[in-house]
């Protein structure tokens, strides 16, 4: 198993972060709840205590039990984790009087501290706490202070345990990166091989003395995740993998050829299914989004399950789950309670009686793209946009019917198709049409028409979590109106969405 550094989540909205940035130091790094401690600590080579929306003070503020960790290894406490400590130890965490949130400088630091090496004097931090450390207990040194935080970084003597009040992690601290290479490598030790290549080396591996001869199903959507997860498995069992890609016919135009004609190309052992009249006549008379939703996914498993059945002695279901599906959240009151996120497949149902490999589930998103790329993938499947799984059936509001999927895939085809052409395809996160459940009058020669309103979307965002529409040049926006307008029919009205999420959200249902 490689090095690892074990990240104890207090709940802090900021600990994922945390886990992004050892990631980028080429560090593996696990995120587990505080309370649930894994019993293996063989190959941790330090631990980080998270932040929190608690204060040390609140009656049922967390409290770890660190006695297996604790002068036995490295222990960096950021923010709550560092009041944690002091506080445990004897020393004064009260509210704070002034402000400590924000950007601030750290005026002090101990340059002959491991942690602090390097860090440049006056160095900008970020601060979110309302509570702040007043007094250290005895065998606590200060290694940096700010103007209004005496104690914005402390060490213990005697032992490898540091505590910090501000957040390396966030963007704002420009030398926060640099600041936790300092733990995880001069003082954890940490050799900083955890890349893409070894990840893929690894995986291989370990995929091949887990399945052996074994024979996998895996359920391709065209998205990342999966197809990533298919190129892992395919190098590590090759034709023992078994991908199914169906068509439900809610996909792009065209979409269902292409890929599965590029998913051919790559090598692997893929079957496509058309089942879209099946998706179709399931979704007849069906109006409400989350019932679509079901209707949809009921659907995908029952194709799903008929296709796999018919692969002889098959062991294993494959899925592309990533770590941010898996992460065990710390459920804490309050504004940073994680919001949940949207599953494609949603979980097979138990009559598979299939054994679960997850060859994903310790990545981020970014970081499925990373792997993607040293294993040569093309662009065209690494770098498109997400798409539900419920597709264009929930870009259709209300309900469906054959003729209503051909106009919005003729509309979703010009503005994908505009966006690549015009280079800014890649430039945005996500970008989709939707066909509103309204007709608006319009002329068209001499005659009065009363047709389809589209609506066109485009967002920037990190995560889908929170989005902000794209500024796409008017020209643009007008080149493709006149576009849809012209050559669809059945379309006279072209809006732009500018709304950001919060408070709306991407798709339209
Ligand atoms: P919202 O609309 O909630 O979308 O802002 C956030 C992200 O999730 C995708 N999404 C879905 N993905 N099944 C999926 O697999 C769904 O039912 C679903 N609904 C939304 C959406 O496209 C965006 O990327």
């Amino acid at each position: 198993m490689s090095e690892t550094i074990l990240i104890l989540d207090f709940g802090s909205q900021y600990t994922q972060l945390i886990a992004r940035r050892l990631r980028e130091l080429n560090v593996y790094c696990e995120i587990h709840p505080f309370n649930k401690i894994p019993r293996d600590l063989s190959a941790v080579k330090g631990v980080i205590l998270s932040g929190s929306p608690f204060s040390v003070r609140d009656e049922e503020s967390p409290v770890p039990e660190l006695s297996g960790i604790r002068k036995k290894m490295p222990l960096l406490g950021v923010c709550y984790g560092a009041q944690f400590l002091a506080q445990n130890d004897g020393g004064d965490v009260l509210p704070s009087k002034i402000r400590e949130y924000g950007r601030a400088n750290l005026g002090f630091i101990d340059g002959n501290s491991k942690l602090m090496h390097g860090i440049s004097l006056n160095s900008q931090v970020w601060m979110s706490h309302g509570d702040t450390i007043l007094n250290i207990p005895e065998n606590y040194e200060i290694i940096s202070s700010t103007e209004s935080v005496k104690v914005a970084g402390f060490k213990i003597r005697g032992e490898e345990t540091y505590g910090i009040q501000f957040h390396p992690e966030v963007y704002h601290s420009t030398e926060g990166s640099k600041l936790l290479k300092n733990y995880v490598v001069d003082i954890c030790g940490c050799s900083q091989d955890w890349t893409p290549d070894s990840f893929v080396e690894t995986s291989v591996d370990s995929l091949r003395k887990k399945l052996a001869n074994d024979k996998v199903v895996l359920g391709l959507s065209g998205g990342v995740d999966s197809s990533v997860a298919a190129i892992l498995l395919h190098k590590a069992i090759g034709k023992n993998l078994y991908c199914i890609f169906v068509d439900n016919g809610l996909l792009r135009k065209n979409e269902f050829a292409e890929v599965l004609h590029s998913y051919k190309d790559l090598g692997l052992n893929v079957k496509g299914v058309d089942a879209s009249d099946r998706f179709l006549d399931a979704l007849k008379g069906v109006g409400e989004p989350e019932k679509k939703r079901k209707v949809i996914g009921n659907t995908f498993i029952d194709v799903f399950d008929r296709e796999a059945h018919l692969i002889e002695g098959v062991k294993w279901l494959a899925q592309g789950t990533i770590y941010p599906d898996v992460i065990e959240s710390v459920s804490v009151k309050g504004p940073s309670a994680t919001i949940k996120s949207h599953h494609n497949v949603g979980g097979l149902p138990d009559f598979m009686k299939l054994k679960i490999v997850e060859p994903l589930n310790t990545l981020f998103k970014d970081e499925v793209r990373r792997i993607g790329r040293s294993m040569n993938m093309p662009g065209f499947i690494l770098n498109r946009h997400p798409f539900p799984g419920p597709g264009l059936g929930i870009r259709i509001l209300g309900e469906l019917t054959p003729e209503k999927v051909r106009v919005l895939q003729e509309v979703d085809h010009i503005f994908i198709q505009g966006l690549r052409d015009e280079d800014l395809y890649d430039k945005v996160w996500q970008s989709l049409a939707v066909l509103l459940p309204v007709s608006s009058v319009g002329v068209m020669g001499d005659e009065r028409t009363y047709e389809n309103v589209v609506a066109l979307r485009a967002v920037g965002s990190t995560d889908g979590m929170t989005a902000d529409w794209s500024h796409l040049p008017y020209e643009f926006l007008a080149k493709i109106s006149n576009k849809i307008i012209n050559q669809v029919k059945g379309v006279n009205r072209v809006v732009y969405d500018i709304s950001s999420k919060p408070p709306s959200t991407i798709e339209w249902e």
